[in-house]
């Protein structure tokens, strides 16, 4: 471990980045046949985010083993040190020349393919190959564009899996997302709370960063002796404590998007219980909450057991446990990470459940792009709505009244659900419009045939993604109703509905 001061990032102008990052995403076949190896693409093909994620592979399963250092003492700069090594299991989708993990403000030091050391090398500036086992890093904060480029030799044969090992670290700061809120690694006066979404694991491992190339997680978390590190899954073995250092491990065998990935550092009070059914519930909650938010906090995960028991209705809770990280520094939302959803300084009722329902949409299924993040965000609102109507706190009829009482000439419904931008995928249409459209979905096509849809709609797709197309097509095969004009007038029409 220990990463190496001088820096390793190399700033490219972005005329020569894309000449040496946009490569074919395709295997080209040579006249007279015979494989040609070329370099998996520097994204996942998202239009949103054109350098998350990477093509020519498919990532099997991340162990991310990591050292962390909060910082020194409050008031003092939020900064602390990460230091890595991530053991990616990956199978090659095409003859691989070269490919590219996400991998954003830590410097990795070393790079093995199959036990084979990669050396460091500046990019090559026309983009033309450089024999023997290279690597290098690319930035281009224009294009938000933070590359690993790996050439591996010898190449890769498409179907082969290799492991790729990442030596990696650095200071850790309070990332933030395109639209500047906080994401990714956000270092705190007493560790870190680590959420994603979209593209914030690039800020704390080497990665394939977009929901389409989901995995299986292992941590092993070394911090100092007190700090209790906190991620997905279930303990994999007992902490252990030594010189000074504790080392959590956890295991996360369910397939997971990167966004969902956590492995929060605090003060945490860690809490074990099970459901009546047996599923463990791991609760990690910050020992310097106010004394308000840790009884709303207390009373709300007290309902987890019961919230799991009425949200099956859509089918099994999908995964190997469940539980919250409650931590008294805020990022200004909370986030599902799956397994496990961070909460910013307080959980309350509606967003346990919010975070809850996402379990099943979003994180068993995901976007398949970011465009389709409202059938994430809808349907966690509408589980709150229908929550609240068997707890007797209003009807979902009433809240759907609410978001159809905003007036038609309101920017609220210029947004268009469906395709809202990179800087529009937390907007409250996103959440209320979308809620609003799965209830009108539900009046249209039948109860029995909306939850036959919703239900199929986790068995289809669970461990993948889908996209809204998937969802007309499946909600349209089990109505047997054309919705061709219903998804037209809810998702992709900036206006209000008057008729559907
Ligand atoms: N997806 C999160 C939720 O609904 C919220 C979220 C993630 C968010 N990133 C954000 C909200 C940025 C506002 C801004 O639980
Ligand atoms: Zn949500």
């Amino acid at each position: 471990m220990g990463a190496a001061s001088r820096t390793r990032r190399t700033l490219v102008t972005g005329a020569v980045g894309i000449a040496v990052l946009v490569a074919p995403a395709v295997a080209v076949g040579v006249p007279g046949g015979g494989p040609r190896f070329v370099a998996g693409a520097s994204g996942a093909g998202d239009p949103y985010f054109p350098y998350s994620g990477n093509g020519g592979y498919d990532v099997q399963s991340y162990d991310l083993d990591l050292t962390y250092t909060p910082p020194a003492a409050a008031p003092a700069p939020l900064t602390g040190q990460l230091d890595g090594v991530a053991t990616i299991r990956l199978e090659a989708t095409q003859d691989l020349a070269r490919f590219n993990l996400d991998l954003r403000g830590l410097d990795a030091s070393r790079v093995t393919i199959d036990g084979k050391t990669a050396k460091e090398i500046a990019p090559p500036a026309d983009g033309t190959e450089v024999d023997g086992r290279k690597f290098w890093q690319v930035q281009e904060d224009a294009d938000r564009e933070w590359e690993l480029v790996i050439q591996p030799r010898p190449k890769i044969k498409a179907g082969r899996t290799v492991t790729v090992v990442v030596h990696y670290g650095g200071p850790t700061t309070r990332p933030t997302d395109i639209e500047g809120v906080l994401y990714g690694w956000v270092t705190t006066r007493d560790g870190a709370m680590v959420v994603n979404e979209p593209d914030g694991a690039m800020t704390w491992y080497p990665v394939s960063d977009h929901p389409t190339d989901k995995a299986a997680y292992r941590f092993e978390i070394t911090v100092p002796e007190g700090k209790v590190a906190v991620a997905n899954g279930l303990p994999a073995r007992e902490p252990r404590t030594e010189d000074g250092w504790t080392t959590w491990w956890w295991d996360a065998p369910d397939q997971q998007a990167s966004y969902l990935s956590t492995a929060s550092v605090g003060d945490y009070d860690l809490r074990r219980t099970e459901t009546a059914s047996g599923l463990p519930i791991i609760d990690a909650v910050d020992d310097a909450l106010t004394p308000g938010n840790l009884a709303v906090t207390n009373a709300s995960l007290a309902l987890q057991p019961e919230m799991i028991e009425f949200l099956e209705m859509f089918g099994p809770y999908p995964f190997n446990s469940f539980g919250s990280i409650v931590d008294d520094d805020t990022v200004g939302y909370a986030l599902e990470t799956q397994t496990r959803p961070v909460y910013s300084r307080v959980a309350r009722e509606s967003t346990v459940m919010h975070e809850l329902a996402h379990q099943w949409f979003g994180n068993a299924v995901s976007p398949f792009r970011w465009a389709d993040i409202w059938l994430n965000e809808g349907w966690a609102t509408y589980a709150t709505w229908i929550w609240a109507e068997d707890q007797g706190d209003g009807t979902a009829q009433e809240a759907f009244d609410e978001v159809m009482a905003i007036p038609a000439d309101d920017p609220f419904w210029t947004t268009v659900v469906a395709d809202p931008g990179p800087f529009g995928l937390f907007l409250g249409p996103i959440y209320d419009r979308g809620a609003a459209t799965l209830f009108a979905l539900r009046q249209k096509i039948g109860a029995a045939a909306f939850l036959e849809g919703a239900q199929q709609w986790v068995v289809r797709y669970s461990d993948g993604t889908a996209s809204t197309a998937d969802f007309q097509t499946l909600m349209e095969e089990v109505s047997g109703q054309d919705l061709e004009q219903f998804f037209d007038v809810w998702v992709r029409t900036g206006e209000k509905p008057t008729t559907w």
